[in-house]
Formats: C-alpha cells, structure tokens, sequence
C-alpha cells in the first residue's frame, strides 16, 4: 500500500493507490495472456475503462436507450433522505465510483441530515477519481475525502473502519461479474461490514430483450466505440497491433443465463501480434472475444443472493417501470 498524494494541507484531498501502475499492467498482461489464449477469447470489462473509455462510458449514461443510469438516479432522487435516516452513516464508499454524479443525492441527503463525514470514492481509474474528486471537493469542502484507486475484487480491505459505514456499488456494474465471482464479491463486503453498516446496491432487473439489446447498441455508435477502445488499450498498452476497423460491436442477450454479452467480433481472419506478451493472436472470420458481461437480476435473486454472502435485505426500491432495483442491507 503506497500513499501517492497527500493532502497539502489539512483540506488536500487524499488518494490512496492500491492499483498502481505497475500492478495494472501485471494484471493486464496476466489476463490479457489468458483472455487472448482462451477460447472463446476473453477480457475483463475493468479494461474498458482508460480515459477515454470511462469519457466515452458517461457519454453511455446520457444516451437516450441507456435506460440504468436514469432509472436509478430517480430512484435515488426519490429515496435518498430516506437512505440517510435509515443508515445514519458517518462514512460513504462507493465502489466503482466513476464520476460520482448520482452518489451526489446520497452525500447532500447525508449531510443534511448531519451525521456524514467522510466520504471514500472507490474506483480503478486513477483520472476519473482526481476528476471527480476536485469537484467533489470544491462542492463539499465539509467533507473528508479519501479516494481509493483500487480494485473492487482485490482490494476491498481498504474500506475497513471503525465509524458507520454506508458502502455503495451502484449503476449495476456488480452485473459485470459472472455468478462464482459475484458470490465472491458479496462474501468479501460482508465481510468488510460491521453490525451498522449498511449496503446500497442497484441491480439492472430482467426485463423485455429487444429493450435490453437497445440499451447496449445505441445508433449513434457511442458503444461500439466504448467496446472497440479497448482494442487501443491494449495496443498502447501491450504494444499489441489490432486493425480496430477489422473488428465490430457485438451484443446479444442470453436468456438462459439472463446477461448481456458485449464482444468484438473479427470481421476476416487475421492474425494479431501481442508484442509485451510475445503472442501471435489469430482470429476466424466472425470469431468473438468477449468484453463484458452484464447480469440482469430478479428481485428474489438479489434477495437470495445477498443472503448468501451473509447480508440481509432491509429495503427494496425500484423505478415506476420496474425496470432497475435499489437495495438496502445490513449484517445478518
Ligand atoms: C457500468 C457496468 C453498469 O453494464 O450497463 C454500458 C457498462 N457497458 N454499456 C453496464 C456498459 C455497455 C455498464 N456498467
């Protein structure tokens, strides 16, 4: 654990770096090698997200088809006080924070209310944190910040405290995780959770296909372009040379397993040189590799799953449509 930026002075804001650099580009290579050598081909969605990834993902959530952040922001408009009073948290985390934009309801909900005074913005996008961090302190200068760069499967021992917690993972992104490792997940910030602490988690819920398609295939191409930047990710990163034209936006919903698969499909057959892993990638013509999933849930499901990682659901909170879920839950 590395302090990289101290406050200067007693209101500087302070990030603390779990996943630097070098870490990230040992995970990179590691599952780069893996994801490239498997089949079918594989990435995390967590390498979607450089900067211009994470610029192109907000530009995502002001799409007219992306129905999630939406949704979820009016729910949180609706029920934030509420969150505060029933949570009295001292300490707000948020996982996979991004901009922080709708987490804002629960920060001006918690202070009104009196009882917040920190606040931890967890993300791996070092940028986007400082960013968003800068606003954050110029909005709330009562606030103590203390930005995590991190990763939420590796690192969560970071959000350990003595005072009462409110740990937030919004926008769905715990739909990104396949079923073992979202078990995982849960288990782990369960884990982290005292008797007090609380857990705000939106889920994405099943609803009709063609809507769910829509929601990942907009027609001015923002996330074909959001998927396809992974493919410069990996060539600045990796010194690896994808023909990005060569490649297309893929997305279909499988059913049976109620997910939302992205991928970049190979328009012809070629061969990829990987340089920082010493590989040569070939792809068939049509051959995918998957970029991301991203689950859609049941309420029960997410009832039933917290409960297995120990937590129980207090409160559930959804949009008039039904179309995304808030829940609130404590330590058994
Ligand atoms: C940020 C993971 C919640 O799964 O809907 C948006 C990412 N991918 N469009 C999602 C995403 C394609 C998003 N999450």
């Amino acid at each position: 654990m590395r302090m990289l930026e101290g406050g200067i002075g007693e209101e500087g804001p302070r990030l603390k770096v779990l996943f630097d650099e070098a870490a990230r580009r040992r995970a990179l290579m590691e599952e780069a090698r893996a994801g490239l050598t498997a089949m079918p081909k594989a990435l995390s969605p967590r390498w979607l997200y450089d900067e211009r990834g994470s610029l192109l993902f907000e530009e995502i959530t002001r799409l007219e088809v992306y129905y999630p952040t939406r949704r979820e922001r009016a729910i949180l408009r609706a029920y934030a006080r509420e969150i505060a009073r029933l949570t009295r948290a001292e300490t707000l985390v948020e996982l996979g924070s991004g901009t922080s934009e709708k987490t804002r309801m629960l920060l001006t909900a918690l202070s009104d209310l009196g009882t917040l005074r920190r606040f931890v913005p967890f993300d791996v996008s070092a940028a986007t944190l400082r960013a968003s961090m800068t606003r954050l302190r110029r909005d709330y200068p009562h606030l103590l910040l203390e930005g995590v760069v991190g990763d939420f499967e590796h690192h969560l021992q970071a959000i350990r405290g003595d005072d009462r917690r409110l740990i937030a993972f919004l926008g769905g992104t715990i739909g990104n995780l396949e079923p073992a490792p979202r078990a995982r997940f849960l288990r782990e910030v369960a884990r982290t959770m005292k008797v007090g602490d609380a857990l705000l988690l939106g889920t994405d819920l099943v609803k009709a296909r063609e809507r769910l398609l829509a929601a990942y295939d907009d027609p001015e191409g923002v996330t074909a372009a959001f998927n396809l930047n992974v493919l410069y990710v990996l060539n600045r990163e990796l010194g690896a040379r994808f023909d990005v034209p060569r490649f297309e936006h893929r997305v279909r919903f499988d059913e049976e397993r109620a997910w939302i698969e992205m991928s970049l499909r190979s328009r012809c057959a070629q061969v990829v040189p990987v340089t920082a892993l010493g590989l040569q990638v070939p792809f068939a013509e049509g051959e995918a590799l998957r970029t991301e999933i991203s689950a859609k849930f049941r309420p029960e499901q997410v009832q039933a799953e917290l409960a297995a990682a120990g937590l129980r659901m207090m409160d559930w909170w959804t949009d008039d449509g039904g179309e995304f879920g808030v829940s609130l839950s404590t330590r058994r």
